[in-house]
């Protein structure tokens, strides 16, 4: 049979990485595909640059649109990022009838269900593996494996330079801004890094990843974010004594009332195994009726381990170009007409225990305020330590372990504990959870 020609938009880190594996790889892919697949044709904003990967015998241009208009080219590589030009470039492909394989996180959840919509309608596929955690097949798992499942939740560390920076404060007691810089320099952090450590990044592979695992549309704008900047390492330090870590979780959970849809820092259990996956390393644990608690572990951003998982979705889009669309795998795993409108909750709403940090003034009465206010609102304290003052004054840390209660009461206990005279500064709250 003839190869499969495809086009690859963005010679950046992606880019690269995945022209070599499909290089490297090109018989086992080849034996795996049923047909050769090469890549003729490239696109890049400077051809002038060094690349990772060996360009020769490909055409270059800087011109994508050249290679989308190619009648020659099946499938369409974008690996640009950003969710402007990269929104157009893939609409303009199918609307040419030209199947896709995207890393792009950001275009799919604010466009996936336009572009998705536009893709059902011209037959054609537009595979996204590599835009949730690296090279974990997790949308594979979770749109195929676990299809005999009810999701009932799922937890991840989804953003390998969050989870990098967080791991090394702990172990090395290294600096924030030093740390992101080595994330940076390391090809692993967003073109800008305030999505890794606001959360953005996180949120948008979240909002996919809930599509997926309870058949609803992509709402990004509702997910809770809630970033790192403000961990310290007091905080890291006191949670390891009370045997938790801190980690940056996305965490999708479907109750009674509707969905949680949140990312956060949160204490996890250090006996958990996710607890223990530090570095750049991403993993997901995900909580099926049937199954149980099922966990993906692997590299979460990089070259290759994002190539990986480009180049296991243009395997699967070449086995399919013989079949019928209504037989494609559909794009957020449900069918389209049975993707259903269940209810996000309010940040409000959503349930969880709270490890809070105060710094209050060393006398009696000080924590029987608190403690009186937490109980107003019906919350129930799991443990209580008081530190030594802070050095050379009459304050001291106060930090308190709390029982699961709605955000919306710890919102205003939290304001009625910082209006007390006795209580300084902000309380510093961070989520909690067991992942039981
Ligand atoms: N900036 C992302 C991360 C890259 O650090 O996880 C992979 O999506």
């Amino acid at each position: 049979m003839k190869p499969v020609k495809v086009g690859v938009l963005g010679l950046g880190t992606v880019g690269g990485g995945t022209i070599n594996v499909l290089q490297r790889n090109a018989t086992e892919i080849s034996r795996r595909a049923g047909r050769e697949i090469i890549v003729t044709r490239a696109s890049a904003r400077n051809l002038d640059r060094e690349r990772i990967c060996d360009t020769q015998g490909i055409s270059l241009t800087i011109d994508p649109l050249e290679i989308i208009n190619d009648p020659e080219i099946d499938i369409i590589l974008e690996l640009i990022g950003g969710d402007t030009l990269a929104k157009d470039l893939v609409l303009i492909a199918i609307s040419k009838g030209k199947h896709v394989v995207t890393a792009n996180k950001a275009l799919i959840a604010l466009h996936g269900n336009e572009i998705f919509e536009q893709a059902s309608a011209k037959g054609v596929m537009v595979a996204f593996e590599a835009a949730v955690a690296g090279g974990i097949p997790i949308i594979k798992a979770l749109r195929e494996g676990l299809s005999g499942n009810q999701i009932e939740w799922l937890a991840g560390i989804i953003n390998g330079t969050g989870n990098f920076i967080l791991t090394e404060m702990r172990d090395k007691g290294r600096d924030f801004a030093d740390v992101l810089a080595e994330a940076q320099a390391l090809g692993y952090a967003e073109a800008d890094p305030t999505f890794d450590v606001e959360g953005i990044d996180a949120a948008h592979k979240l909002t996919i990843l809930a599509s997926i695992a309870f058949g609803i549309p992509l709402q990004f704008e509702k997910i809770f974010t809630e970033g790192i900047t403000q961990i310290t390492r007091e905080d890291v330090n006191y949670a390891e004594e009370l045997g938790y870590r801190i980690k940056h979780l996305g965490i999708a959970r479907k109750t009674e009332a509707g969905i949680e849809l949140r990312v956060h820092p949160t204490l996890i259990p250090h006996r958990r195994l996710i607890a223990n996956v530090d570095g750049v390393m991403n993993a997901v644990l995900v909580k099926g009726d049937a199954v149980g608690p099922t966990l993906y572990y692997g590299a979460g951003a990089g070259a290759e381990p994002t190539a990986s998982a480009v180049v296991a979705d243009v395997v699967d889009v070449v086995r399919a170009l013989t079949t019928d669309p209504e037989n494609h795998v559909p794009h957020l795993a449900f069918q389209a007409n049975s993707i259903e409108d269940i209810p996000i909750l309010d940040a409000e709403e959503i349930k969880t225990a709270y490890y809070l940090r105060l710094n209050a003034e060393d006398k009696p009465g000080v924590l029987a305020e608190v403690t009186r206010i937490l109980a107003d609102h019906q919350i129930s304290i799991e443990a209580i330590i008081q530190k030594e003052p802070h050095k050379g004054t009459t304050r001291l840390p106060v930090i308190m372990l709390t029982q699961m209660t709605l955000e919306k009461e710890m919102n205003a206990a939290i304001a009625e504990i910082e209006a007390l005279d006795t209580i300084h500064d902000k309380v510093n709250r961070i989520r909690m959870e067991t992942l039981g």
